[in-house]
């Protein structure tokens, strides 16, 4: 069987950072998160299942991924975690060709939209997946399984997402690992539609030092830093709380503040990491001073960094042409600026890619 899926990636507004230490190898995580599932950027995946032993054979953006490579160390621990759950895959020859469709300029890679595609086309394919093929919850687990992030690029209706810890770290100790791993899902709060008004803006950002992979980053923050339990109990009980309410209750100012607040409290619990941790260089920090110049009478945008220099700025329509020339004076190059929507999540196609 084969079956192809579009997946879109998504941006974090209340970031994942750190896996609960009782469960993190099927990347149950120590606190919640949300974010917008976006329109522009996405994944294409075909997946093929054939009956037989158990093979992968994996092709990403026209590269053969062969095992001493490092996305290949990211693939097959995927499926033998999926193994662990549901063992008739090992009654399979997998074939997977996959594709980002993200501009050049925005420059992001993803491993969101990535396994979210990955996870949806192999529902599709394997007949044995029949039962969950349509259950937004049970296949987000499963791309979950993959890489944290994807979990929220799974639900149909993409929008506001929520991703559940599902397991509070101090009671690990209740739950097994399937229990735990059911725990943890994602599911959408508000619908694309009445988010229609947000304007989502990616930069490109040069790079500067070497990156630290986030895979590696929240484990040594979880490791050696000594407030993060702080951040997550205060994450957990109270900003995730207000930034729904305020995106509920249509609350702009209150939103924007507590984007940036998100970001900045994930980049300095990175900083207070030993050693320490730096994804921001001074064209990101640039972007920083000048949003909040820009916000100096009223709050009308906000930043947000994932693991990298690459800003993400939110505002709204009305204000997005002043935003965008704001961000051209200081990266001089409108290839590196990308205006985006918020979006519907994944679905399924019949142009195979091979
Ligand atoms: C900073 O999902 O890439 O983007 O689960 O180890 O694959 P793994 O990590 P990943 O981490 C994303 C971290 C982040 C914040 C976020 O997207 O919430």
């Amino acid at each position: 069987m084969k079956a192809t899926v579009i997946a879109p990636t998504n941006i974090a507004i209340i970031k994942y950072w750190g896996k609960n230490p009782t469960f993190e190898n099927i990347h149950v995580p120590n606190k919640s998160s949300l974010s917008f599932t976006v329109q522009k950027l996405t994944t294409t995946t075909t997946v093929e299942a054939e009956r037989g032993e158990f093979e992968i054979e994996f092709t990403l953006n026209g590269k053969k991924i062969t095992a001493e490579m490092k996305e290949a160390k990211y693939v097959f621990k995927f499926l033998n975690n999926i193994k662990k759950f549901y063992p008739f895959l090992n009654n399979y020859k997998i074939k997977v060709v996959s594709e980002n469709n993200f501009p050049t300029a925005a420059g992001y890679a993803s491993s969101a939209s990535g396994f979210a595609a990955f996870a949806r086309a192999l529902v599709e394919a394997v007949p044995e997946f029949e039962d969950i093929r349509n259950d937004d919850k049970k296949v987000s687990i499963l791309a979950r399984l993959g890489s944290g992030s994807a979990t929220r690029s799974v639900p149909s209706k993409g929008g506001l997402v929520l991703w559940k810890r599902g397991v509070d770290p101090e009671t690990s100790y209740l739950y097994d690992e399937k229990e735990a791993s059911e725990r943890s899902y994602a599911y959408t709060l508000i619908e694309p539609e009445k988010l229609q008004d947000l304007s989502i803006i990616y930069t490109k950002v040069n790079e500067g030092a070497k990156k630290i992979k986030s895979r590696a980053g929240m484990k040594s923050t979880v490791q050696t830093n000594p407030v993060y339990w702080n951040w997550i109990r205060y994450e957990e009980a109270h900003l995730l709380k207000e930034t729904i309410d305020a995106l509920q209750n249509n609350e702009r100012e209150k939103l924007l503040n507590n984007i940036m607040k998100a970001s900045n409290g994930l980049h300095s619990m990175c900083l207070y990491t030993q050693p320490s941790i730096t994804y921001l260089n001074d064209t990101s920090k640039l972007i920083m001073h000048s949003i909040e110049e820009y916000n100096n009478d009223e709050v009308k945008a906000a930043y947000t960094f994932d693991a990298g220099p690459n800003a993400v700025i939110f505002t709204y329509k009305e204000y997005e042409k002043e935003v965008k020339d704001l961000l051209l004076n200081i990266l001089e190059d409108e290839q590196k600026i990308l205006s985006t929507s918020v979006g519907e999540g994944p679905r399924k196609t019949d142009n195979h890619l091979f």
